[in-house]
């Protein structure tokens, strides 16, 4: 078995799950992690052992031992500029969503992998989200037939809206509606996004953070068939970044429905209250066992890295979602659906 070595920027929530799942699997040799706050630094270290822990990622980069980078960092400013930098030091490279925050710039780096022929994927956790896998299975296997219409609604706390408007004026449509729209033209491909309306409300969050609250956004495709995603992030706290979820999947031949809204485990105690807990996006260890979708998605990494493999998610396809959010955006602020020119996406986008 091939094993690899792994660099993670950035150990904060995201970073410190990518870092535990790293440090226990198999494919991983030598773990190295950067953060920037010491004390998350020390504690990631505490419980991950990495070979290195240091306070500059560029140390990171520099390390001709490492292979293989995830960034995991925020702002999403640094996005662009850290893959950049790891991918033209010949790694391969996992980043968290958003690719970046210009298209230009997520062409760059597309340009880049391809030219060193290096691995480039982007983090859309919610496709290892088992119950996202079967609708996915169910359209491949003609299960419900061709896809014609579909409805995401997704929901989170305004705990994350507020960690989220604070640091970055990115969108519910760019942080939140991302992940959905990644999945659905995912069941939907090859069929290409043609036209994007979108409505946004602004009465909890504008006040303080000047972010909307939430984004309504209606997709058609170039065979004409539609898909709706409501994003917000006002929910009043249920649990440590709950996070809630439905979708209907309507096709010629049947539809599926799923909750994923996570009612089905519930905590009741004198001084919290009701919560509901293993309800967050990207989820999180109980004891022995992880529930939810990232460390699969942070294993599935390392594995195509090992074996050279293309991971589930292409670099390209996750363009075409910042093409469909940045038209949102512009749907939003103009009040008028907005019209795209959608490149041909290559093939392995549509996996
Ligand atoms: N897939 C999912 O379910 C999901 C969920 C949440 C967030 N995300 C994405 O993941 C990214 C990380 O989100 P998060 O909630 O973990 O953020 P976070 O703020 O909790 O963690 C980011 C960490 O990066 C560190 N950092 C900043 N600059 C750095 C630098 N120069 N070098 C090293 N470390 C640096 C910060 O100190 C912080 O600890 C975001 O961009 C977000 O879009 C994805």
């Amino acid at each position: 078995m091939r094993q690899i070595n792994v660099g993670i920027i950035g150990t904060g929530w995201c970073g410190g799950i990518r870092a535990e799942a790293c440090s226990t699997s198999p494919w991983v040799k030598e773990l190295h992690i950067a953060e920037i706050k010491p004390e998350r630094l020390k504690e990631v270290a505490a419980k991950t052992k990495p070979v290195t822990a240091t306070l500059d990622y560029r140390e990171l980069i520099a390390n001709k031992n490492i292979e293989a980078i995830m960034i995991s960092a925020t702002p999403e400013t640094t996005h662009y500029p850290m893959a950049k930098e790891a991918l033209q030091a010949g790694k391969q490279v996992f980043l968290e969503k958003p690719i970046a925050l210009e298209l230009s710039e997520a062409d760059d780096l597309i340009d880049i992998a391809r030219q060193k022929s290096l691995i480039f994927t982007i983090g859309y956790s919610q496709r290892f989200n088992p119950k996202f896998a079967y609708v996915k299975r169910s359209i491949d296997e003609g299960t419900i037939g061709e896809p014609c219409s579909a409805l995401v609604s997704r929901h989170i706390t305004r705990n994350l809206g507020k960690k989220i408007g604070g640091r970055i004026k990115l969108s519910p449509a760019a942080m939140e509606a991302t992940h959905d729209i990644d999945f659905v033209l995912w069941c939907f491909a090859p069929r290409k996004p043609i036209r994007v309306y979108c409505q946004e409300v602004h009465k909890i969050m504008k006040g303080e953070y000047n972010v909307p609250d939430c984004a309504w956004i209606v997709v058609t495709l170039d065979d004409g068939s539609a898909f709706t995603i409501g994003a917000g992030w006002v929910l009043p706290p249920g649990y440590p970044n709950f996070s809630s979820t439905w979708i209907e999947m309507v096709g010629t031949e049947g539809a599926i429905m799923v909750d994923d809204t996570h009612r089905d485990v519930a905590l009741n105690t004198l001084k919290s209250g009701i919560q509901f807990p293993i309800s967050t996006m990207p989820g999180e260890k109980v004891q022995h066992v992880y529930a939810g979708p990232m460390e699969a998605e942070t294993l599935h990494f390392l594995e195509c890295v090992a074996l050279g493999k293309q991971p589930l998610v292409t670099a390209e396809h996750a363009r075409m979602v910042m093409q469909v959010y940045q038209a949102a955006d512009l749907s939003a602020e103009q009040g008028r659906p907005v019209e795209l020119v959608t490149e041909q996406v290559p093939a392995g986008a549509a996996r």
